[in-house]
């Protein structure tokens, strides 16, 4: 089974997420990375990041040289910004065409997640979804007690 992994990360807790997802399941790895790379903490960042996904605005990224039609699964993951998928995440998913795929999904989160998976889902259509965990702050959690739950789940995932 090919594997994807394409994620977005602005504080690295998905990033790290992504990166033990895919070394677990061999997978190809794909960063989505805004366009505008400008700096943004505290107060102007959740201002910056949480205006955008109020407004479901879709910010410019880079372009990624994915073809998720080269693969069986995707993993998809984002951190929840104002209870939905971060907009980067949003802008690439709006511009590349995923169907008929097998898809497991991931976010970090800081203890409110809302419904972004049934959000992520919508964006989605046409695929099968086939499992989705949420991590709050992996990168300040307990990193054994992260990477056995990702582990447990990632065995759920592989036929
Ligand atoms: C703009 C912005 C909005 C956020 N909104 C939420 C939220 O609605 N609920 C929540 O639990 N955490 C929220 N967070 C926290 C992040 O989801 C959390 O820290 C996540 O682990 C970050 O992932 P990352 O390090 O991969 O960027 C928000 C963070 C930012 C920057």
């Amino acid at each position: 089974m090919k594997t994807a992994v394409i994620y977005y990360s602005l504080d690295g807790n998905c990033a790290m997420i992504a990166e033990q997802a895919a070394l677990q399941l061999k997978a190809d790895v794909f960063r989505v990375l805004l366009a505008d790379t400008k700096d943004r903490r505290g107060i102007a960042k959740m201002f910056w990041g949480g205006r955008m996904a109020v407004m479901h605005k879709k910010p410019e990224i880079q372009a990624l040289a994915v073809n998720p039609g080269a693969y069986d699964l995707i993993v998809i993951g984002t951190p929840v910004w104002a209870a939905s998928p971060a907009p980067p995440l949003a802008s690439f998913l709006e511009k590349t065409p995923i169907r008929g795929k097998k898809i497991a999904l991931f976010c970090c989160h800081a203890g409110g997640k809302g419904r972004v998976f049934d959000k992520i889902k919508a964006m989605l259509p046409g695929n099968t979804f086939t499992g989705e965990i949420d991590f709050i702050n992996p990168s300040k959690a307990d990193r054994e007690e992260t990477l056995a739950k990702l582990k447990a789940w990632i065995k759920t995932l592989s036929p």
